[in-house]
């Protein structure tokens, strides 16, 4: 304000205060300052941080009036008919379809030539090293993009937790070399052996967990625990397990909640400490069930069953409340000091995505029952509860949200993170159905509902690529209720991809277990995409703001972990021809979801 614009009582009085503030003294002044700002930074983070979760109420498992309970008609097909989507009444399910769908399933290649056992036997470097040598062009190409990001990482950000492709620096988040660590299997895998030296040299070397940091410990566990031992399964080097129970001898703190059995979302590497975030006491649910394939490896391989313990009380935890609730559906967070579950949005995306997906895996790694009547009560839960399709010409199912201010209807939003379920499913219809089916000639209709949905699903995915102007996908996508026009849609905010894993990933399930060229077809399409829009000339790849403009992808200047952890692998494996090797992958190991691969233990 313009002093000269004042009233002259204003003005005057402006000045009398000036002068007091003046005449005080210097330490009152000082005082004064440090109450005010004290009082202004406490009334932001109310505003910020409190205020904007006050619609996060914890639910009591046992309260009949928990909004979210099931409530098997809650979603009422009349209401959804109203908001013009097809009723999520499996649209895909009919006994005419499943009849004509076992009639028309062929053999996959995978399982033609299972002739005698040895394909029993683990897997090593020297295989995938020997199969290097007799790749196939596609399998050329991306095994000279995995070295591309490799030699940018090497060059400017080695040791750092990622790349910075376009600036040529590093960027630490928990300081551990996170990028060495999530690519170990990958180099075995894609037969570089010199690339995987360069790493290990470092883990000898210069890798310690003696850390000051705050880490998340979802995250450290899937990549860099699991990455170790990944590795350590197909090459044996000891310093690898040695690394790893270093590691996991930390991360297991996280686990030392008032609950017990929810762990922390965060664990300092050095003092041990757990503790969630300041601005978030909850923890997510997919972060909390995302973490047990990992802690039981580490018990098998060290003989100590206290990790295996402590991280699957959560899984068994959380059986619980859903026998208690009957809701197989899940919120996105859980509180870790009263195990409480915390109403919030239901969705197959962030913050819950995993907890299905290990569900099943689990099984796969275990064969403990409750986990997979757990995930097809869970998968039928989805297809009644969220699934819909678009009415337009391309008809895509997508798997939607319900959302707290609206638990009517099904908010049409859909992850691309969500897009991992196809594979899950297809791992499932391989296991369950297709190799029981193989050896006894009896079908298992639940499981080939699942591949059904596994395939309709992929084929969204497909589209949130192919109909976009940069042929990548946004983070998120939205689909229309009443417009037969724009059945897909993005939103400006969400037009960024992250290099993320999750549809190469369920396409590299999909080609190998029905041995659909289409599905290759995709990943190709997905791979060229990348190399035209994300690499970077000088070395390695980065995620990019905007996929919608070719000319102008404004790059993000980052080279996530799980580029050449999973993104690449999995294409590297899409296009894996030796059968024997895909047979032993699927047949004796569980890929955990950062695309790390442990021995089944049943
Ligand atoms: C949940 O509700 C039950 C019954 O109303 C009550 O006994 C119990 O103390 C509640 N638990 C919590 C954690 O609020
Ligand atoms: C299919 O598998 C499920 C889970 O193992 C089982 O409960 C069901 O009985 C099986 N159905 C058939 C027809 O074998
Ligand atoms: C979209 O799919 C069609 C048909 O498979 C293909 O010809 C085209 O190249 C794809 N476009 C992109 C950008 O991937």
């Amino acid at each position: 304000m313009d002093l000269n614009e004042m009233s002259p009582n204003f003005k005057s009085s402006f000045f009398l205060l000036k002068r007091k503030w003046n005449r005080l003294p210097k330490f009152l002044r000082f005082y004064l300052i440090v109450v005010f700002l004290f009082v202004a930074f406490t009334f932001s983070y109310y505003v910020f941080f409190v205020a904007s979760k006050k619609n996060l109420i914890e639910i009591n498992a046992s309260d009949e009036n928990d909004l979210l309970l099931t409530d098997d008609d809650r979603i009422r097909p009349s209401q959804v008919i109203e908001h013009n989507l097809i009723p999520p009444q499996n649209p895909h399910l009919d006994d005419n379809t499943i009849k004509e769908f076992i009639v028309t399933q062929k053999i996959p290649p995978i399982l033609l030539d299972e002739s005698d056992n040895s394909d029993d036997k683990a897997i090593t470097s020297e295989e995938f090293l020997q199969a290097s040598l007799k790749q196939n062009e596609k399998q050329k190409m991306i095994q000279e993009a995995i070295l591309h990001s490799w030699k940018g990482y090497h060059e400017y950000a080695w040791g750092q937790d990622m790349l910075k492709p376009i600036t040529r620096k590093g960027k630490n988040w928990f300081g551990i070399g996170l990028t060495i660590l999530d690519s170990l299997d990958t180099l075995l895998i894609a037969g570089l052996e010199n690339e995987f030296q360069q790493a290990l040299n470092w883990i000898k070397h210069e890798l310690t967990f003696e850390v000051n940091e705050n880490v998340n410990c979802f995250e450290t566990t899937i990549r860099a625990l699991a990455g170790l031992t990944s590795a350590y399964h197909i090459c044996k080097e000891k310093i690898l397990l040695e690394k790893a129970i270093d590691l996991g001898n930390r991360l297991i703190h996280c686990f030392d909640s008032p609950s017990k059995t929810v762990p922390f979302s965060d664990v300092n590497l050095k003092s041990k400490i757990s503790k969630s975030p300041v601005y978030m006491p909850e923890s997510s649910m997919s972060e909390v069930s995302t973490v047990q394939l990992e802690f039981r490896d580490l018990s098998y391989e060290t003989n100590d069953k206290s990790y295996e313990e402590k991280s699957f009380a959560t899984s068994k935890y959380i059986h619980e409340l859903i026998q208690k609730r009957k809701n197989y559906l899940l919120p996105m967070y859980i509180n870790p000091l009263s195990g409480n579950l915390m109403s919030s949005t239901i969705t197959l995306g962030a913050r819950a995505d995993s907890y299905y997906e290990y569900l099943y895996k689990q099984y796969v790694q275990t064969k403990i029952e409750f986990l997979l009547d757990d995930y097809i009560r869970s998968i039928d839960a989805i297809k009644d509860r969220l699934v819909a399709t678009t009415q337009g010409e391309l008809k895509l199912l997508y798997i939607g949200e319900i959302i707290n201010s609206d638990p009517q209807s099904i908010h049409p939003k859909m992850d691309h993170l969500v897009c991992f379920l196809s594979g899950t499913l297809a791992l499932g219809y391989y296991h369950e159905h297709l190799r029981p089916f193989h050896k006894s000639g009896i079908a298992n209709e639940t499981f080939i509902s699942h591949l059904k949905l596994a395939e309709d699903l992929a084929r969204t995915c497909h589209y949130m690529y192919n109909l976009t102007e940069t042929g990548l996908a946004p983070e998120i996508a939205y689909f229309g209720i009443n417009d037969k026009q724009h059945e897909y849609y993005i939103q400006p905010r969400d037009t960024h991809n992250l290099l993320r894993p999750e549809f190469v990933e369920s396409l590299f399930f999909l080609y190998h277990i029905t041995g659909n060229q289409k599905y290759r077809d995709w990943g190709m399409q997905v791979f060229n995409a990348f190399e035209k829009f994300t690499r970077v000339n000088s070395g390695g790849y980065t995620t990019i703001n905007d996929v919608r403009h070719p000319k102008n992808v404004k790059p993000k200047d980052l080279m996530e972990s799980f580029w050449l952890a999973e993104t690449l692998k999995y294409l590297y494996l899409l296009f894996m021809d030796d059968h024997k090797i895909v047979r032993k992958l699927l047949n004796n190991y569980v890929f955990n979801t950062e695309g790390h691969i442990l021995p089944r233990r049943v």
